[in-house]
């Protein structure tokens, strides 16, 4: 097999490469990436050696290139990671995330109808189902309920996913979708919630929880998601849309407040601040349909994940320290310092 993966180079995008090389030595894997504020190419050192893997710079809305790569490569399963994706940014400036996520996937499956694929795989998220109420915690997102968004992330996500429904129904584009909820792991940009407290946690800074903390969030390990996404490509998923979570359900703040357990450090770090605009209440993924056609349970509770997770990024500081050295100042500044 011959597999594309683009924004291979960001949080899920490496870990997913790093998984895939693991199972499938065989192949051979390309990853495309752009290499925005979200992708850093010193995560891929670890396989850049390796014969099997390539890396190509490159944009997915970026037609010429996209069309000149497949031309090549002659791919055989394309998975989509490559996105903007921090709600956050999408309110600041929804423009990029408009051209990424939907323009990007459309070229992408331009490309994938002209050379032809077995499978394109479009990495989704939860966020396309709106939120759930709070007091309702018999209520669960399923793959049938209708596609409602709150940012300007999640609407380009639900469009890039009614996209890939339509090219399969109208060319036929063998096309497979995955809606996961919040991941954690290694590898995550400290913007994101979980990486962002540990950082801050670390250096005795205010950990900032927006409005009053309750927002509740079903967090995945990383690697079980890409353990799910594996199935699906392998699985009889053409036309099929699966819900990729469950059962690891927890409040911003038990969260924050697990975090400053383990790393020994004071919840008087904890700072309320202002919250998110259109700020969603609650997520959580009902995974019966995975489980049933593929098997799939997460298998990593949030407590076992969020120790391997810290563990991860004491012991690398290094790869955090830099992104969180530079640019990304200006960025912390602008989005908390009026908060
Ligand atoms: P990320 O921001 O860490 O990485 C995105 C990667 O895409 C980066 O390497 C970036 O350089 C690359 N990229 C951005 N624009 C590009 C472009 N125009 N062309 C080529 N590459 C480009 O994101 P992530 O957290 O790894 O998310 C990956 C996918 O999973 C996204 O599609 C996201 O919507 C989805 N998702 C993420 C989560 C989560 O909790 N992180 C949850 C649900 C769904
Ligand atoms: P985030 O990691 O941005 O993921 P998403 O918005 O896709 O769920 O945020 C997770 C939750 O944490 C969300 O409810 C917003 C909240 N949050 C904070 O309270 N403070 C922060 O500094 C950040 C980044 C997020």
């Amino acid at each position: 097999m011959n597999i594309l993966v683009t924004g291979g180079a960001g949080f899920i995008g490496s870990n997913f490469v790093f998984y895939y090389l693991r199972e499938h030595p065989e192949d051979q894997l390309t990853v495309l990436d752009a290499l925005t504020y979200a992708g850093n190419l010193q995560t891929l050192q670890p396989v850049m050696e390796q014969e099997n893997f390539h890396f190509v710079k490159g944009d997915v809305a970026d037609r010429e290139t996209v069309f000149a790569l497949f031309e090549e490569k002659k791919f055989d399963i394309v998975v989509n990671f490559a996105a903007e994706s921090h709600v956050d940014r999408s309110i600041e400036d929804p423009g990029v995330f408009l051209r990424t996520n939907i323009l990007g996937t459309q070229v992408l499956m331009d490309a994938a109808r002209a050379f032809g694929v077995s499978r394109f795989h479009q990495v989704g998220t939860d966020e396309v189902y709106g939120d759930l109420p709070l007091d309702r915690p018999d209520l669960f997102f399923t793959e049938d309920m209708p596609l409602t968004a709150s940012s300007p992330y999640s609407a380009s996500k639900a469009s890039a996913d009614l996209l890939a429904m339509a090219y399969h129904r109208t060319y036929g584009l063998p096309v497979s979708i995955s809606r996961c909820s919040n991941n954690y792991g290694p590898y995550q940009f400290p913007e994101k919630l979980i990486p962002l407290m540990i950082a801050n946690a670390l250096a005795d800074k205010p950990l900032p929880v927006y409005g009053t903390g309750e927002n509740v969030r079903d967090w995945l390990y990383v690697e079980d998601h890409c353990r799910a996404i594996d199935l699906i490509l392998r699985g009889d998923a053409v036309g099929r849309v699966y819900n990729i979570g469950g059962h690891n359900e927890k409040t911003n703040l038990d969260v924050v407040k697990t975090i400053l357990k383990q790393l020994g450090k004071p919840e008087s770090l904890i700072t309320f601040v202002g919250d998110r605009k259109g700020h969603d209440l609650r997520y959580a993924i009902d995974p019966a349909k995975i489980h049933a056609d593929l098997g799939w349970l997460p298998q990593t509770d949030f407590d076992t994940g969020i120790r391997q997770t810290i563990d991860w990024y004491l012991e690398n500081k290094e790869w955090w320290e830099t992104i969180i050295s530079g640019e990304y100042q200006q960025y912390y500044e602008k989005m908390y310092g009026n908060r």
